[in-house]
């Protein structure tokens, strides 16, 4: 018996004492899994985690969760589409999504100037979406002095800690590295879980400039580098 059997008679048991069942990303990504085909065989109704954790028998789905196992981290966000940026409204939303979180508050960044950051003619912005929903976004910039820059990521707070961030960070990368061997990207001194986050994934303090959004903090200039110049130039 492999882990979606498990988990679907698990499920179909929760479904028969009437309880609605959430099928979570978790079980998409583990052996891939399809969100629709795994509601169809058991018979309920799929949802995504937050809209699971919105749902007014919070108490009872977190009971349904733990009986199969979708607590804590396994709580992750599975099959999500990466694309670019479409619409007028896509981009307020980010600039929203930025506007109401750190660290830009703490930097003064305001929904116009968030706005205008997303929407300059530089900047090639990709959405992290599950069913509609976007999840977060990254925005990169190829051109200027640090082509290759990572300019701003955000993922929906509901949303983080579920692994978005790092698939975000992983489709950056690639479109940065099919063209310039190195990634950049500023971090605020005060960003300890982004900064542990870009660590984690290979980024290396370069330098600091203190002071330069706001006194008091600095921002924390970091690459990723898959090669020197002229090795990237002569493949
Ligand atoms: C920084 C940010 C983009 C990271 O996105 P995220 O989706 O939370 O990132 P991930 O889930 O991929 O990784 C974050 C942590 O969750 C962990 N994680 C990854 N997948 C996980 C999973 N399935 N279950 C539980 N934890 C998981 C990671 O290991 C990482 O751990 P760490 O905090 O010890 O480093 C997000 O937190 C955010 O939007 N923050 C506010 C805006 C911001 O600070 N942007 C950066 C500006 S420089």
């Amino acid at each position: 018996m492999d882990f979606n059997d498990v988990v679907t008679q698990h499920a179909k048991s929760c479904a028969a004492l009437g309880a609605d069942v959430y099928i979570v990303g978790v079980l998409i990504t583990s052996s891939g899994y399809d969100e629709d085909t795994a509601a169809k065989s058991v018979g309920v109704r799929a949802s995504c985690l937050t809209k699971s954790r919105q749902h007014s028998q919070s108490r009872r789905l977190d009971v349904i969760e733990e009986r199969l196992g979708i607590v804590g981290n396994w709580g992750r966000a599975g099959m999500i589409e990466i694309r670019r940026l479409k619409e007028k409204h896509e981009a307020d939303l980010c600039a929203q999504m930025m506007a109401n979180s750190e660290p830009w508050m703490t930097l003064s960044r305001d929904y116009d100037v968030l706005l205008k950051s997303v929407t300059g003619s530089s900047r090639e912005v990709y959405l992290a979406i599950l069913r509609d929903e976007v999840l977060g976004f990254v925005m990169i910039n190829m051109h200027g002095a640090f082509v290759g820059y990572i300019q701003s990521i955000c993922v929906a707070s509901d949303w983080r800690n579920k692994g978005v961030g790092s698939q975000l960070m992983a489709f950056a990368e690639n479109r940065i590295f099919s063209e310039t061997p190195n990634a950049f990207l500023c971090v605020s001194s005060f960003n300890k879980s982004a900064q542990r986050l870009y660590k984690k994934l290979g980024y290396k303090v370069i330098g600091k400039l203190k002071d330069f959004i706001v006194s008091g903090h600095s921002e924390i200039l970091m690459r990723k580098t898959i090669s020197s110049l002229a090795e990237f130039k002569s493949k």
